[in-house]
């Protein structure tokens, strides 16, 4: 019997890229859309190598609607993970209109393309960014919704527009997956985390330090009401998440109903437990300066895991030991990332 063709948006991208492979795994049929507007077109030999397949990829826009109806009925998609989106907070408080555009703009022309073509089934990646200010911890998924920067913004309408279309049409149903902190990289170091221009993130810039490709890591803020002083949030590993997208997807097909679901371990690290963990496991000291907090950062987030392990039979395994170990052997085996 032919794979089941999922549509995988963005997956060139860093957690797309990883569902490839946990998806191809599964059984499943990956194929990839993606305009390369913040991936590099090696990642799919690499996905191509671990998948031994060779997966379908299509160089395009998920807001070229047209387009991108044609290739669900050609590939006969039965399934979409839509991972296309730009994601860089700060940027989308300086330009909100081009987030709009094309984090809504690019979900509601595939939402139209999937209506058109029969696909009803959809895994969006939210984000844990939604709830905003956590009023309490863990962040459960009835916490109160407060987005406090456009990006974040994007993804709550986007989790709204889905509710709306799975009122109107009862065969429609979507996973929203609000992940926390995805980090680390394929254990075969083959994929892994490659941002453009310097890091936002923790974990990349830890790395870039431990390769040697920047003196020393700024650490935003050591004054929170936290152990230590330092930010903690919910790091999760990135294989882990992938596979969250095949248990999302399993659900869709058995229990045929919707579901918004966190994908976190449950357990928050600070800035400088990972660091630790991050030298333990490079074997590298990671020079600190300190600086005060970054505007919009919160003390504290992390997610209560329990209702995806409940729904979804999904809970993370790995640690932070293999989120560190695997980052580092992707950095070290890949100082400059993926090839042009
Ligand atoms: P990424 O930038 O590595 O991947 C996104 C991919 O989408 C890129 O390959 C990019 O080229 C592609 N893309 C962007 N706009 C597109 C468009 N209009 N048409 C086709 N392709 C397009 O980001 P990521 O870290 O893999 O994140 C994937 C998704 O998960 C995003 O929606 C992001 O907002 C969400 N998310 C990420 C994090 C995180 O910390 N990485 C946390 C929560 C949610
Ligand atoms: N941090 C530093 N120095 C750095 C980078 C980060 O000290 O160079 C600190 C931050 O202050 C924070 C922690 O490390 O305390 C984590 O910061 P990240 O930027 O790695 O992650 P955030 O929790 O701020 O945000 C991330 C994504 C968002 C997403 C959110 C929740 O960047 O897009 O997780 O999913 F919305």
């Amino acid at each position: 019997m032919a794979k089941p063709a999922v549509l995988v948006t963005g997956g060139l991208g860093y957690i797309g890229s990883h569902a490839c492979v946990a998806l191809a795994e599964a059984g499943y049929r990956p194929v990839i859309v993606d305009n390369l507007g913040n991936a590099k077109a090696s990642v799919l030999e690499r996905i191509r190598e671990l998948t031994q397949s060779d997966i379908s990829f299509h160089r395009a826009d998920v807001r070229e609607r047209q387009a991108l109806g044609a290739l669900l009925a050609r590939e006969r998609v039965q399934a979409v993970l839509h991972f296309a989106g730009w994601k860089a907070v700060g940027e989308s408080v300086e330009k909100p209109v081009m987030y709009y555009e094309n984090n809504v703009g690019g979900t509601i022309a595939l939402l139209a393309a999937m209506a058109e073509h029969g696909v009803r089934r959809l895994v969006f990646s939210s984000s844990a960014t939604v709830y905003g200010e956590p009023e309490r911890l863990p962040l459960t998924e009835d916490h109160p919704l407060r987005p406090v920067n456009p990006y974040a913004k994007n993804k709550l309408v986007i989790e709204h527009i889905l509710a709306d279309c799975a009122v109107a049409d009862a065969g429609f149903h979507y996973a929203a997956l609000r992940y926390f902190n995805p980090i680390g990289a394929h254990p075969s170091a083959r994929l892994g985390e490659d941002p453009r221009g310097v890091p936002n993130n923790l974990l990349p810039y830890v790395a870039q330090v431990a390769v040697g490709r920047r003196p020393s890591l700024r650490v935003w803020g050591r004054d929170y009401a936290t152990p230590d002083g330092t930010g903690v949030r919910d790091y999760i590993h990135v294989m882990d998440l992938a596979q969250g997208h095949v248990a999302a997807l399993a659900y869709l097909e058995r229990r045929a109903r919707s579901i918004t679901a966190n994908l976190g371990t449950g357990r928050g690290y600070s800035v400088l437990e990972v660091v630790s963990a991050f030298e333990r496991a490079s074997g590298k000291s990671i020079p600190l300066e300190f600086h005060p907090r970054r505007a919009g950062d919160v003390a504290q987030s992390y997610a209560d895991a329990s209702f995806a392990a409940r729904e979804l039979g999904w809970r993370a395994r790995l640690g932070l030991e293999a989120m560190c170990r695997d980052a580092w052997r992707w950095q070290s085996g890949n100082p400059e990332g993926y090839p042009d």
